[in-house]
């Protein structure tokens, strides 16, 4: 092309050669000798639902990807950990350059932490980062952010995708040497293009991605990937004034402002990890003076949205052909489970018919032929709509069959 599509530069391209990631030295040892969690210790952060999302606490020597989009709460979440750590007396360590030490001190102080013993290290050559590790030997760092880091020996910009991934090398190599938990903060874009932190997943050992409502307080804490526990744990915060504060019972939070008596919403549980979290969907169906019609998903996978306002048109009578469409899950909340068609689709109905649904929850997936589906944890979704009072709930049951038009009439929607 003549210039990097990425940075505009017309320099000339530098080829980098790939130094292996971990020297292979030691002998072959016994499996039984070297079974996980041997010699392997856990810490507790002392944050509830962090250690809950980590299944159990940082592990000795382990790396942990911690994802988010800017402004999220990163920075909030690992200093509380680290204020909470340190109080405890572990040796912990802020590496990075994304914050000046006054900047941190101001968030410390905020969070109350304003005498944590916690030792800041503001640089960004990496291998100044790993020799303070190998001699410190802290119990757990905390890199903020891994984007802020560099290599000076090979080329690409900082922040790139080289130098992260060198950097997050180096610092694998040195957690697993010295026995240090690294905490590896990456911002990932709005658009949800992980890029960077991406090409990180297969060296780390844990992936975390903190999500959330800009607009709101609550926070999500997901683990995509752990070498030490489940996947697809969720743990949830409220960002207040005084930094991040654990959601014990995030269906209460999400209901608390659910207006049952407007059309266009319903609750949907769902069901993530070892926790069921009962969640507000919203529909807005209104005139278009756009052709074709706008359509806007939030926490929804659009694809499906297509294939359920095609459904609806072509099975039950509902024509949103040259209407706008918008969804939405309430909180931020990302909804990935196919359970959730037949709540956005009785959102749907219920906002273009303009008629509420009141006090209901609905769960199951819709096929082409207009015919819901059981999905799985049935009884979980009932006990958990029936723990938080809501009067009625549809969903198929195994074994028998529903079909959407009569989903529709029993929750009081007759076309
Ligand atoms: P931050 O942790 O800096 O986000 P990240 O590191 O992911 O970029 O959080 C920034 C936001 O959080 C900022 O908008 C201010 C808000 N905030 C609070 O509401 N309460 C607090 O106690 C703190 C420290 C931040
Ligand atoms: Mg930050």
């Amino acid at each position: 092309m003549g210039f990097c599509p990425q940075c505009d530069s017309t320099e000339p391209l530098q080829e980098i050669v790939d130094t292996p990631t971990a020297s292979i030295t030691a002998p072959p040892v016994p499996l039984a000798a070297a079974r996980a969690g041997n010699g392997r210790q856990r810490l507790e952060t002392g944050i509830n639902e962090f250690d809950r999302v980590l299944g159990g606490g940082l592990v000795s020597g382990s790396v942990v990807l911690l994802g988010g989009e800017p402004g999220v709460g990163k920075s909030t979440l690992t200093l509380q950990a680290m204020g909470s750590l340190a109080s405890s007396g572990a040796g912990v360590l802020l590496a990075g350059s994304e914050e000046s030490p006054q900047q941190v001190g101001l968030r410390a102080e905020r969070l109350g932490l304003g005498t944590a013993e916690i030792d800041l290290l503001t640089s960004a050559d990496v291998d100044q980062v790993v020799s303070v590790v190998a001699k410190n030997q802290p119990d757990v760092v905390v890199v903020d952010s891994i984007q802020t880091l560099s290599v000076p020996d090979i080329g690409g910009v900082t922040g790139g995708m080289s130098q992260i991934r060198e950097c997050a090398a180096r610092l694998v190599r040195v957690a697993k040497t010295t026995g240090t938990a690294v905490i590896l903060v990456g911002h990932v874009t709005k658009d949800g293009g992980l890029a960077g932190p991406k090409a990180l997943e297969h060296i780390v050992d844990v992936v975390l991605s903190l999500e959330g409502d800009p607009d709101r307080g609550l926070r999500a804490l997901r683990s995509f990937k752990n070498r030490f526990g489940a996947t697809h744990v969720v743990g949830m915060f409220d960002m207040q004034h005084t930094g991040l504060v654990e959601v014990l019972d995030p269906s209460k939070a999400f209901l608390a402002e659910w207006d049952m008596d407007v059309p266009g919403t319903i609750a949907f549980p769902a069901v993530e990890g070892a926790r069921s979290v009962m969640v507000e969907i919203q529909a807005l169906v209104t005139e278009s003076p756009h052709t074709p019609p706008r359509r806007s998903v939030r926490g929804v996978e659009a694809s499906r949205i297509h294939q359920i306002l095609a459904v609806l048109t072509r099975h039950c009578s509902i024509d949103v052909s040259n209407k706008e469409v918008y969804v939405n899950v309430v909180g931020g909340w990302r909804l990935v489970e196919p359970g959730c068609d037949l709540p956005v689709a009785l959102a749907i109905a219920s906002s273009t018919l303009n008629r509420p649904l009141g006090s209901l929850a609905a769960w199951g997936e819709i096929g082409l032929a207009a015919e819901v589906r059981a999905v799985p944890l049935d009884l979980r979704r009932r006990e958990e709509a029936k723990r938080v009072g809501i009067g009625t709930s549809i969903a198929a049951e195994q074994g028998s069959r529903l079909r959407l038009i009569d989903a529709m009439n029993r929750s009081g929607l007759t076309v």
